[in-house]
């Protein structure tokens, strides 16, 4: 470790992505740009989600929003894992407590035929503009985070046309109609990989995939059916930027996911994060795995369950501090406060010792 403050807080994240040493340990929280920040939700009441996400000006101010109130090390982009399938020719809408919801699903051979494959810039104009207008403004405070959401998650939405909490006719299409199901995941994979690369050429220090709803499948259903697409996106992003593979309730595929390419893999407090590490693998990094739920609790639990991440993670390089998945929206502000505070001064005993 070097002397803590030493590092600003983008250096301090790109290193422990490349499990270099840090001055304190990174820390940032998925959704931390969103409806528990009032100033959020202020600027929601006069504009609706779709409008912030794709109006570059205000999609910047909401991703700085985070970083300004709590001084976290990662600022990512504000904006939706729906948002390429505007270049897609898919429509959608995102329904208040409801999340996407996608007029036509994809249900046929046909159906995945007619989707389109555009060049990022005209796909997604705005996702970039926002990224180069960010870059600008952040400079060193946090690294610039971009994101995609994975084939596989792409596809529960896009077949099933909402959130579901079984995906029945994504998993039936995928086991019933292969072919038709490898077509699908083939041109969300060209998408994301497009999608991906033209975000770090716009400015992002950093991506992460998000694979929201793979902890619906089994390891070898994994193998077969996500796998190849996974590996195949982290493939073609390397070297030009950092990559971190998300995932939630995967306990049973952590070994896989090491494998499938990523920098770093983001796990969730279904497994405690030394023995999440020693699965994945000790020359990847991690990031994690505060259960969000504990921020609801009191600050005394708060303390103890997040000190109690930091001891397994040990001081090791390679440890992106984060919640296991995206912060509840009735989340008090002041809990997440709290946790960078604790995160950017802790110690590992054997530093102290
Ligand atoms: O701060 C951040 O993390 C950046 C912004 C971000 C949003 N969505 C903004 C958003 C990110 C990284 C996402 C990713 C996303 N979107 C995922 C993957 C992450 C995860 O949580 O697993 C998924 C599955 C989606 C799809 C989606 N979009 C859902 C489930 C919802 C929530 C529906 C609801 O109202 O609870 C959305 C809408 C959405 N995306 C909101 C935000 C802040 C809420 C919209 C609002 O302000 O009303």
């Amino acid at each position: 470790m070097t002397q803590r403050g030493a590092m600003t807080g983008r250096a301090r994240l790109l290193a422990a992505a490349r499990r270099e040493p840090v001055d304190v340990t990174p820390v940032w929280f998925m959704r931390q740009a969103g409806r528990s920040l009032p100033e959020y939700r202020a600027l929601r009441a006069q504009h609706d989600f779709l409008t912030v996400a794709k109006t570059p000006e205000l999609a910047a101010e909401v991703t700085l929003m985070p970083v300004e109130r709590f001084g976290v090390d990662g600022a990512v982009l504000f904006a939706d894992i729906m948002l390429p399938l505007d270049g897609m020719g898919v429509p959608f809408r995102i329904d208040p407590g409801v999340g996407p919801v996608i007029e036509r699903p994809i249900q046929t051979a046909a159906d995945v035929a007619a989707l389109r494959i555009l060049p990022v810039e005209e796909a997604t104009p705005y996702v970039l503009d926002a990224l180069r207008l960010l870059r600008g403004e952040l400079g060193e405070r946090a690294a610039l985070l971009g994101f995609a959401g994975a084939p596989f998650t792409l596809a529960c939405y896009l077949v099933e046309g909402r959130s579901s909490r079984e995906y029945p006719k994504t998993k039936a299409l995928m086991l019933g109609a292969p072919g038709v199901w490898h077509d699908l995941m083939a041109t969300l994979t060209e998408v994301t990989v497009r999608y991906l690369q033209g975000q770090i050429d716009a400015g992002a220090d950093a991506v992460q995939l998000f694979d929201s709803w793979l902890g619906l499948i089994s390891a070898p259903v994994y193998e077969e059916y996500v796998f190849p697409y996974t590996k195949s996106i982290f493939r073609a992003l390397a070297g030009l930027a950092p990559t971190i593979h998300f995932s939630t309730g995967t306990s049973q595929l952590l070994e896989l996911i090491g494998d499938a390419g990523s920098d770093v893999v983001s796990v969730d407090w279904r497994v405690p994060l030394d023995e999440a590490w020693r699965r994945i693998g000790a020359e990847k990094g991690i990031q994690g795995n505060l259960d969000p739920t504990v921020l609801l609790a009191p600050s005394d639990v708060i303390a103890r369950e997040a000190s109690d991440v930091l001891r397994r993670a040990a001081g090791r390089p390679g440890h992106i501090f984060n919640l296991g998945h995206g912060i509840l929206p009735q989340t008090d502000p002041d809990a997440m406060a709290q946790v960078v505070d604790l995160v950017h001064s802790w110690q590992p005993a054997s530093v102290i010792a």
